[in-house]
Protein backbone atom coordinates (compact mmCIF):
# COMPACT_ATOMS: atom_id res chain seq x y z
CA UNK A 1 0.00 0.00 0.00
CA UNK A 2 1.35 3.75 -0.95
CA UNK A 3 2.04 6.10 1.40
CA UNK A 4 -0.48 7.41 3.86
CA UNK A 5 -1.36 10.31 5.85
CA UNK A 6 -0.85 10.70 10.16
CA UNK A 7 -2.36 13.48 11.61
CA UNK A 8 -0.85 13.20 15.59
CA UNK A 9 -1.63 15.75 18.28
CA UNK A 10 -0.42 15.40 21.81
CA UNK A 11 -1.99 16.75 24.76
CA UNK A 12 -0.37 17.15 28.05
CA UNK A 13 3.53 16.56 29.20
CA UNK A 14 7.05 15.25 28.00
CA UNK A 15 5.49 11.70 28.74
CA UNK A 16 2.81 12.07 26.07
CA UNK A 17 5.28 13.54 23.40
CA UNK A 18 8.02 10.74 24.29
CA UNK A 19 5.02 7.99 23.75
CA UNK A 20 3.91 10.25 20.57
CA UNK A 21 7.23 9.90 19.31
CA UNK A 22 7.35 5.97 19.94
CA UNK A 23 3.33 5.64 18.11
CA UNK A 24 5.10 7.90 15.16
CA UNK A 25 7.74 5.24 14.95
CA UNK A 26 4.97 2.40 15.13
CA UNK A 27 3.25 3.78 12.30
CA UNK A 28 6.35 4.75 9.77
CA UNK A 29 6.52 0.98 9.46
CA UNK A 30 2.78 0.90 8.24
CA UNK A 31 3.86 3.67 5.92
CA UNK A 32 2.16 6.36 7.56
CA UNK A 33 3.86 9.88 7.25
CA UNK A 34 2.86 13.12 9.30
CA UNK A 35 1.00 15.73 8.36
CA UNK A 36 0.17 18.84 9.50
CA UNK A 37 -3.61 19.57 8.21
CA UNK A 38 -6.14 17.31 9.66
CA UNK A 39 -8.07 17.67 6.53
CA UNK A 40 -5.41 16.10 4.49
CA UNK A 41 -4.97 12.65 7.26
CA UNK A 42 -5.76 9.37 6.73
CA UNK A 43 -5.78 8.49 10.04
CA UNK A 44 -5.90 10.85 13.52
CA UNK A 45 -4.43 10.08 16.48
CA UNK A 46 -4.70 12.21 19.81
CA UNK A 47 -2.51 11.08 22.05
CA UNK A 48 -4.51 12.99 25.41
CA UNK A 49 -4.01 14.26 28.90
CA UNK A 50 -6.71 14.22 31.90
CA UNK A 51 -4.49 16.12 34.49
CA UNK A 52 -7.08 18.80 35.16
CA UNK A 53 -10.53 19.31 33.68
CA UNK A 54 -8.80 22.23 30.46
CA UNK A 55 -6.80 19.48 29.13
CA UNK A 56 -9.32 17.45 29.13
CA UNK A 57 -12.25 19.39 27.24
CA UNK A 58 -9.63 20.23 24.67
CA UNK A 59 -9.64 16.60 23.58
CA UNK A 60 -13.36 16.52 23.76
CA UNK A 61 -13.56 20.08 21.64
CA UNK A 62 -10.83 18.88 19.01
CA UNK A 63 -12.77 15.23 18.48
CA UNK A 64 -16.06 17.70 17.97
CA UNK A 65 -14.42 19.53 15.14
CA UNK A 66 -13.61 16.12 13.48
CA UNK A 67 -16.64 14.72 13.28
CA UNK A 68 -17.46 16.84 9.96
CA UNK A 69 -13.91 15.21 8.19
CA UNK A 70 -15.49 11.62 8.85
CA UNK A 71 -18.33 12.68 7.10
CA UNK A 72 -16.60 14.02 3.91
CA UNK A 73 -14.35 10.96 4.40
CA UNK A 74 -15.84 8.04 5.41
CA UNK A 75 -12.43 6.09 5.62
CA UNK A 76 -10.88 8.36 7.92
CA UNK A 77 -9.63 6.45 11.16
CA UNK A 78 -9.81 8.42 14.39
CA UNK A 79 -8.32 7.18 17.29
CA UNK A 80 -7.04 8.19 20.53
CA UNK A 81 -4.49 7.36 22.98
CA UNK A 82 -3.12 8.43 26.24
CA UNK A 83 -4.52 9.59 29.71
CA UNK A 84 -7.86 10.27 29.32
CA UNK A 85 -8.36 7.40 26.93
CA UNK A 86 -7.49 5.35 29.81
CA UNK A 87 -9.67 7.44 32.58
CA UNK A 88 -12.40 6.93 30.32
CA UNK A 89 -12.11 3.46 28.10
CA UNK A 90 -15.68 2.46 26.52
CA UNK A 91 -16.95 5.76 27.60
CA UNK A 92 -15.49 7.16 24.80
CA UNK A 93 -16.34 4.97 21.92
CA UNK A 94 -20.38 5.29 23.69
CA UNK A 95 -20.00 9.45 23.37
CA UNK A 96 -17.93 9.49 20.19
CA UNK A 97 -19.52 6.89 17.58
CA UNK A 98 -17.57 8.11 15.13
CA UNK A 99 -14.68 7.16 17.41
CA UNK A 100 -12.56 3.87 15.59
CA UNK A 101 -10.18 3.14 18.98
CA UNK A 102 -9.31 3.76 21.94
CA UNK A 103 -5.79 2.72 23.69
CA UNK A 104 -4.66 2.75 26.74
CA UNK A 105 -1.27 4.25 28.16
CA UNK A 106 0.21 0.60 28.39
CA UNK A 107 -1.43 -0.51 25.14
CA UNK A 108 -0.82 1.77 22.44
CA UNK A 109 2.26 -0.87 21.32
CA UNK A 110 -0.40 -2.76 20.43
CA UNK A 111 -1.79 0.48 17.62
CA UNK A 112 -0.77 -1.85 14.24
CA UNK A 113 -2.59 -5.04 15.75
CA UNK A 114 -5.59 -2.43 16.42
CA UNK A 115 -5.58 -1.27 12.88
CA UNK A 116 -6.00 -3.90 11.29
CA UNK A 117 -8.58 -4.99 12.80
CA UNK A 118 -10.36 -1.33 12.30
CA UNK A 119 -8.97 -1.49 8.19
CA UNK A 120 -10.18 -5.43 7.60
CA UNK A 121 -12.80 -5.99 9.64
CA UNK A 122 -14.44 -2.44 10.42
CA UNK A 123 -14.06 -3.19 13.88
CA UNK A 124 -14.10 -0.65 16.59
CA UNK A 125 -10.77 -1.29 18.94
CA UNK A 126 -10.54 -0.85 22.51
CA UNK A 127 -7.23 -1.75 24.56
CA UNK A 128 -6.92 -0.15 27.67
CA UNK A 129 -5.67 -2.45 30.27
CA UNK A 130 -3.18 -1.14 32.96
CA UNK A 131 -1.69 -4.12 34.60
CA UNK A 132 -0.76 -6.51 32.69
CA UNK A 133 1.88 -5.29 30.62
CA UNK A 134 4.18 -3.73 33.43
CA UNK A 135 6.99 -1.89 30.66
CA UNK A 136 4.97 -0.73 27.66
CA UNK A 137 8.52 0.05 26.08
CA UNK A 138 10.27 -3.13 26.38
CA UNK A 139 8.77 -5.45 23.43
CA UNK A 140 8.89 -2.39 21.23
CA UNK A 141 11.99 -2.54 18.75
CA UNK A 142 13.18 1.04 19.07
CA UNK A 143 13.96 2.86 15.89
CA UNK A 144 16.32 5.73 16.80
CA UNK A 145 14.62 9.00 15.43
CA UNK A 146 16.50 11.72 12.72
CA UNK A 147 19.18 13.52 13.58
CA UNK A 148 17.50 16.26 16.73
CA UNK A 149 19.55 18.15 19.46
CA UNK A 150 17.76 17.21 22.82
CA UNK A 151 15.35 13.53 23.13
CA UNK A 152 13.21 12.39 26.17
CA UNK A 153 14.07 8.97 27.39
CA UNK A 154 11.28 7.59 29.43
CA UNK A 155 12.73 5.57 32.58
CA UNK A 156 9.78 4.91 34.54
CA UNK A 157 6.36 4.81 34.23
CA UNK A 158 3.61 5.33 36.54
CA UNK A 159 3.20 7.16 40.41
CA UNK A 160 2.65 5.23 43.49
CA UNK A 161 2.35 8.51 45.59
CA UNK A 162 -1.60 9.07 44.93
CA UNK A 163 -1.48 12.69 46.01
CA UNK A 164 -5.02 13.39 47.09
CA UNK A 165 -5.69 15.61 43.64
CA UNK A 166 -3.69 13.58 41.37
CA UNK A 167 -4.95 11.69 38.60
CA UNK A 168 -1.44 10.15 37.33
CA UNK A 169 -1.39 6.94 39.76
CA UNK A 170 -5.11 5.97 38.25
CA UNK A 171 -4.14 6.49 34.69
CA UNK A 172 -0.33 5.68 34.25
CA UNK A 173 -0.62 2.88 36.91
CA UNK A 174 1.96 1.81 39.75
CA UNK A 175 5.19 3.17 38.81
CA UNK A 176 7.32 0.59 37.12
CA UNK A 177 11.07 1.29 36.20
CA UNK A 178 12.75 0.16 32.89
CA UNK A 179 15.86 -1.67 33.18
CA UNK A 180 18.96 0.15 32.91
CA UNK A 181 20.17 -1.72 30.09
CA UNK A 182 17.30 -1.10 28.11
CA UNK A 183 17.30 3.25 28.69
CA UNK A 184 21.26 3.25 27.82
CA UNK A 185 20.91 0.96 24.61
CA UNK A 186 18.28 3.83 23.98
CA UNK A 187 20.42 6.93 24.60
CA UNK A 188 23.52 4.79 23.03
CA UNK A 189 20.98 5.04 19.95
CA UNK A 190 19.99 8.60 20.05
CA UNK A 191 23.66 9.43 20.54
CA UNK A 192 24.92 7.68 17.62
CA UNK A 193 21.98 9.80 15.50
CA UNK A 194 23.05 13.02 16.69
CA UNK A 195 21.39 13.91 19.98
CA UNK A 196 23.26 15.93 22.42
CA UNK A 197 21.42 16.53 25.06
CA UNK A 198 18.98 13.63 26.96
CA UNK A 199 16.04 14.37 29.11
CA UNK A 200 15.32 11.59 31.54
CA UNK A 201 11.28 11.25 32.20
CA UNK A 202 9.26 9.50 34.83
CA UNK A 203 6.57 11.09 37.11
CA UNK A 204 8.90 10.75 40.19
CA UNK A 205 12.37 9.66 39.10
CA UNK A 206 13.89 10.02 42.37
CA UNK A 207 12.85 6.77 43.26
CA UNK A 208 14.10 4.81 40.40
CA UNK A 209 15.17 1.13 40.77
CA UNK A 210 13.88 0.89 44.06
CA UNK A 211 11.66 -1.69 43.53
CA UNK A 212 14.08 -4.17 42.15
CA UNK A 213 17.19 -5.25 44.29
CA UNK A 214 19.21 -5.86 41.27
CA UNK A 215 18.91 -2.48 39.23
CA UNK A 216 20.83 0.62 39.82
CA UNK A 217 19.94 4.03 41.63
CA UNK A 218 18.92 6.71 39.99
CA UNK A 219 22.06 8.42 40.70
CA UNK A 220 23.74 5.72 39.48
CA UNK A 221 22.09 5.91 36.36
CA UNK A 222 23.25 9.66 35.74
CA UNK A 223 26.71 8.23 36.57
CA UNK A 224 26.32 5.68 33.84
CA UNK A 225 24.97 8.29 31.40
CA UNK A 226 28.16 10.75 32.25
CA UNK A 227 29.90 8.06 30.64
CA UNK A 228 28.48 7.96 27.22
CA UNK A 229 30.64 10.16 25.11
CA UNK A 230 28.58 11.96 22.73
CA UNK A 231 25.93 12.83 25.36
CA UNK A 232 27.09 16.51 26.81
CA UNK A 233 23.87 17.45 28.57
CA UNK A 234 22.14 15.25 31.27
CA UNK A 235 18.75 16.56 32.19
CA UNK A 236 15.12 14.88 34.17
CA UNK A 237 12.27 15.37 35.22
CA UNK A 238 10.26 15.15 37.77
CA UNK A 239 11.48 14.77 41.12
CA UNK A 240 9.17 14.39 44.52
CA UNK A 241 10.93 16.72 47.42
CA UNK A 242 9.97 13.97 49.59
CA UNK A 243 12.63 11.58 48.09
CA UNK A 244 15.48 13.96 46.77
CA UNK A 245 18.22 12.04 48.12
CA UNK A 246 21.47 13.50 50.15
CA UNK A 247 23.34 11.24 46.64
CA UNK A 248 20.93 13.38 43.96
CA UNK A 249 21.93 16.45 45.28
CA UNK A 250 25.60 15.94 45.58
CA UNK A 251 25.34 14.42 41.75
CA UNK A 252 24.57 17.83 41.33
CA UNK A 253 28.07 19.46 41.69
CA UNK A 254 29.83 16.41 41.08
CA UNK A 255 28.64 15.52 37.59
CA UNK A 256 30.11 17.57 34.44
CA UNK A 257 27.30 16.35 32.28
CA UNK A 258 24.26 16.94 34.18
CA UNK A 259 22.65 20.17 33.59
CA UNK A 260 22.21 22.92 36.56
CA UNK A 261 17.94 22.68 36.59
CA UNK A 262 15.95 20.77 38.99
CA UNK A 263 12.19 20.78 38.65
CA UNK A 264 10.79 20.13 42.07
CA UNK A 265 6.99 20.52 42.81
CA UNK A 266 5.91 22.35 45.90
CA UNK A 267 2.32 22.60 45.41
CA UNK A 268 1.31 24.62 48.19
CA UNK A 269 3.54 26.90 50.63
CA UNK A 270 0.72 25.56 53.81
CA UNK A 271 1.70 22.84 56.15
CA UNK A 272 -1.71 21.88 56.85
CA UNK A 273 -2.62 22.30 52.88
CA UNK A 274 0.58 19.50 52.23
CA UNK A 275 -0.92 17.24 54.51
CA UNK A 276 -4.09 16.99 53.14
CA UNK A 277 -2.74 17.08 49.74
CA UNK A 278 -0.70 14.15 51.11
CA UNK A 279 2.87 15.18 49.70
CA UNK A 280 4.54 13.38 52.35
CA UNK A 281 6.80 16.41 53.39
CA UNK A 282 6.44 20.23 55.05
CA UNK A 283 7.79 23.65 53.97
CA UNK A 284 10.16 23.81 56.50
CA UNK A 285 11.97 20.40 54.64
CA UNK A 286 11.32 21.31 51.64
CA UNK A 287 13.29 24.77 51.77
CA UNK A 288 15.72 22.85 53.60
CA UNK A 289 16.40 20.30 50.37
CA UNK A 290 16.27 24.11 48.24
CA UNK A 291 19.13 25.24 50.23
CA UNK A 292 21.19 22.22 50.14
CA UNK A 293 21.06 21.96 46.38
CA UNK A 294 21.85 26.19 46.27
CA UNK A 295 25.15 24.64 48.70
CA UNK A 296 25.95 21.69 46.29
CA UNK A 297 25.71 23.48 43.01
CA UNK A 298 25.33 27.46 44.01
CA UNK A 299 24.24 28.01 39.59
CA UNK A 300 21.42 25.82 39.89
CA UNK A 301 17.96 26.88 38.65
CA UNK A 302 15.02 25.75 40.36
CA UNK A 303 11.66 25.65 39.10
CA UNK A 304 8.43 24.21 40.73
CA UNK A 305 4.63 23.58 40.59
CA UNK A 306 2.31 25.18 42.68
CA UNK A 307 -1.45 24.84 43.24
CA UNK A 308 -4.31 27.22 44.03
CA UNK A 309 -7.40 26.82 45.58
CA UNK A 310 -6.56 23.39 47.21
CA UNK A 311 -10.24 21.99 48.85
CA UNK A 312 -9.90 23.96 52.20
CA UNK A 313 -7.63 26.20 51.49
CA UNK A 314 -8.02 29.66 53.68
CA UNK A 315 -6.66 33.08 52.79
CA UNK A 316 -3.84 31.87 54.99
CA UNK A 317 -2.96 29.48 53.71
CA UNK A 318 -2.65 31.45 50.32
CA UNK A 319 -0.46 33.82 52.32
CA UNK A 320 1.67 31.10 53.17
CA UNK A 321 2.23 30.35 49.58
CA UNK A 322 2.97 33.56 48.92
CA UNK A 323 5.73 34.21 51.37
CA UNK A 324 7.30 30.52 50.50
CA UNK A 325 7.83 31.82 47.06
CA UNK A 326 9.39 34.72 48.27
CA UNK A 327 11.85 33.17 49.79
CA UNK A 328 12.26 30.05 47.59
CA UNK A 329 12.97 32.75 45.19
CA UNK A 330 11.95 30.37 42.06
CA UNK A 331 13.19 31.01 39.13
CA UNK A 332 10.35 29.68 37.57
CA UNK A 333 6.80 28.61 38.73
CA UNK A 334 3.61 26.65 36.74
CA UNK A 335 1.14 27.72 38.70
CA UNK A 336 -2.99 26.04 38.53
CA UNK A 337 -6.23 26.16 39.55
CA UNK A 338 -7.22 23.31 41.26
CA UNK A 339 -9.34 21.18 39.62
CA UNK A 340 -11.76 17.82 40.63
CA UNK A 341 -10.69 14.82 39.19
CA UNK A 342 -12.06 11.86 39.07
CA UNK A 343 -11.29 8.96 41.58
CA UNK A 344 -8.96 11.24 43.14
CA UNK A 345 -9.40 11.68 47.33
CA UNK A 346 -9.84 15.71 46.63
CA UNK A 347 -12.70 15.37 44.73
CA UNK A 348 -14.93 14.13 47.18
CA UNK A 349 -13.47 16.80 49.66
CA UNK A 350 -16.26 18.98 50.46
CA UNK A 351 -15.28 22.33 51.06
CA UNK A 352 -14.50 23.06 47.68
CA UNK A 353 -12.72 26.59 47.19
CA UNK A 354 -15.20 28.99 44.59
CA UNK A 355 -14.08 29.37 41.30
CA UNK A 356 -13.79 33.35 41.54
CA UNK A 357 -11.21 33.04 44.77
CA UNK A 358 -9.11 30.59 43.09
CA UNK A 359 -8.79 32.60 39.98
CA UNK A 360 -7.73 35.73 42.00
CA UNK A 361 -5.35 33.69 43.98
CA UNK A 362 -3.70 32.64 40.58
CA UNK A 363 -3.42 36.03 38.95
CA UNK A 364 -2.13 37.08 42.40
CA UNK A 365 0.55 34.39 42.45
CA UNK A 366 1.78 34.48 39.17
CA UNK A 367 2.10 38.52 38.78
CA UNK A 368 4.48 37.45 42.52
CA UNK A 369 6.20 35.10 40.27
CA UNK A 370 6.54 37.19 36.96
CA UNK A 371 8.59 39.73 39.21
CA UNK A 372 10.74 37.27 40.64
CA UNK A 373 11.51 35.31 37.25
CA UNK A 374 12.53 38.72 35.70
CA UNK A 375 14.52 39.79 38.57
CA UNK A 376 16.33 36.14 38.30
CA UNK A 377 16.57 36.19 34.65
CA UNK A 378 18.39 39.71 34.80
CA UNK A 379 20.96 38.42 36.35
CA UNK A 380 22.33 36.76 33.17
CA UNK A 381 22.22 40.33 31.40
CA UNK A 382 26.19 40.70 29.65
CA UNK A 383 27.27 36.83 31.00
CA UNK A 384 28.56 34.42 28.33
CA UNK A 385 26.30 31.01 28.39
CA UNK A 386 26.57 28.29 26.44
CA UNK A 387 23.96 27.33 24.17
CA UNK A 388 22.62 24.20 22.43
CA UNK A 389 21.23 24.85 19.30
CA UNK A 390 17.62 23.87 18.34
CA UNK A 391 17.05 25.35 15.17
CA UNK A 392 15.36 28.88 13.85
CA UNK A 393 12.73 30.27 16.32
CA UNK A 394 9.30 29.63 15.12
CA UNK A 395 8.06 33.34 15.08
CA UNK A 396 11.42 34.21 12.91
CA UNK A 397 13.55 32.73 10.51
CA UNK A 398 16.71 34.99 10.85
CA UNK A 399 16.97 33.58 14.65
CA UNK A 400 18.35 31.20 16.00
CA UNK A 401 17.03 28.99 19.07
CA UNK A 402 18.44 27.48 21.70
CA UNK A 403 18.62 26.69 25.83
CA UNK A 404 21.26 27.38 28.63
CA UNK A 405 21.74 24.62 30.52
CA UNK A 406 19.78 26.19 33.19
CA UNK A 407 17.28 25.64 31.20
CA UNK A 408 16.24 29.17 29.58
CA UNK A 409 15.56 29.43 25.92
CA UNK A 410 17.85 32.01 24.21
CA UNK A 411 16.95 33.62 20.94
CA UNK A 412 20.11 35.06 19.02
CA UNK A 413 20.13 35.86 15.63
CA UNK A 414 20.86 32.93 12.89
CA UNK A 415 24.37 31.77 12.67
CA UNK A 416 26.26 28.85 10.28
CA UNK A 417 25.96 26.56 13.45
CA UNK A 418 24.48 23.18 12.96
CA UNK A 419 21.44 22.32 15.04
CA UNK A 420 23.12 20.12 17.78
CA UNK A 421 25.96 22.76 18.29
CA UNK A 422 27.23 24.33 21.51
CA UNK A 423 27.83 27.31 21.02
CA UNK A 424 28.87 30.78 23.72
CA UNK A 425 26.29 33.40 23.27
CA UNK A 426 26.52 36.38 25.23
CA UNK A 427 23.32 37.31 26.60
CA UNK A 428 21.93 41.11 25.92
CA UNK A 429 18.47 41.55 27.09
CA UNK A 430 16.24 39.36 29.64
CA UNK A 431 12.51 39.19 29.57
CA UNK A 432 10.35 36.64 31.46
CA UNK A 433 10.23 33.39 29.49
CA UNK A 434 13.59 33.91 27.40
CA UNK A 435 16.62 35.88 26.90
CA UNK A 436 18.16 37.63 23.84
CA UNK A 437 21.71 37.00 23.28
CA UNK A 438 24.32 37.64 20.72
CA UNK A 439 26.63 34.73 19.58
CA UNK A 440 30.55 34.82 20.70
CA UNK A 441 33.11 34.28 17.73
N1 LIG B 1 4.92 14.10 39.33
C1 LIG B 1 4.30 14.57 38.14
C2 LIG B 1 3.18 15.51 38.30
C3 LIG B 1 2.36 15.50 37.07
S1 LIG B 1 1.09 16.59 37.07
C4 LIG B 1 5.27 15.06 37.13
O1 LIG B 1 5.82 14.27 36.41
O2 LIG B 1 5.48 16.28 37.00
C5 LIG B 1 1.92 18.15 36.85
C6 LIG B 1 1.38 19.20 37.76
O3 LIG B 1 0.02 19.41 37.55
C7 LIG B 1 1.48 18.84 39.23
O4 LIG B 1 2.74 19.09 39.77
C8 LIG B 1 0.43 19.73 39.84
O5 LIG B 1 0.94 21.01 40.19
C9 LIG B 1 -0.58 19.90 38.72
N2 LIG B 1 -1.81 19.15 39.00
C10 LIG B 1 -1.95 17.80 39.09
N3 LIG B 1 -3.22 17.47 39.40
C11 LIG B 1 -3.90 18.64 39.49
C12 LIG B 1 -5.26 18.97 39.79
N4 LIG B 1 -6.16 18.03 40.06
N5 LIG B 1 -5.60 20.28 39.79
C13 LIG B 1 -4.70 21.24 39.52
N6 LIG B 1 -3.41 20.99 39.25
C14 LIG B 1 -3.01 19.70 39.23
FE1 LIG C 1 1.15 13.61 31.48
FE2 LIG C 1 -0.24 13.45 33.68
FE3 LIG C 1 -1.33 14.55 31.55
FE4 LIG C 1 -0.88 11.95 31.68
S1 LIG C 1 -2.30 13.12 32.97
S2 LIG C 1 -0.42 13.29 29.94
S3 LIG C 1 1.01 11.82 32.83
S4 LIG C 1 0.39 15.37 32.71
FE1 LIG D 1 0.76 12.89 40.81
FE2 LIG D 1 1.88 13.17 43.10
FE3 LIG D 1 2.50 11.15 41.57
S1 LIG D 1 1.52 14.79 41.66
S2 LIG D 1 2.23 11.90 39.53
S3 LIG D 1 0.54 11.47 42.55
S4 LIG D 1 3.90 12.39 42.82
Amino acid sequence: MGPRNLYLYTFGCQMNVYDSERIRQLLAARNYRLVEDPADADLIFLNTCSVRAKPEQKVYSALGRFQSLKKEKPKLIIGVGGCLAQQEGEKFLQRFPYLDFVLGTKEWGRINEVLDNVETLEKRGLAVSLDGRTNPYASLSFFPSPSKARSFVAIMQGCDNFCSFCIVPFVRGREVSRPSREVLEEIRALAAQGVKEITLLGQNVNSYGNKTSDEISFPGLLEAIQEIQEIERIRFTTSHPKDLSPELIRSFGRLAKLCEHIHLPLQSGSNRVLKRMNRGYTVEEYLEKVDQLRKACPQVNITSDMIVGFPGEEEADFQSTLDVVEQAQFDDLFSFKYSDRPYTRAAEFQDKVPEGVSRRRLMELQARQRKITVKRNKIWEGRPVEVLVEGCSKENAEEQTGRTRNHHIVNFPRTDDPIGSLVQVRIVKAFAHSLRGERIV
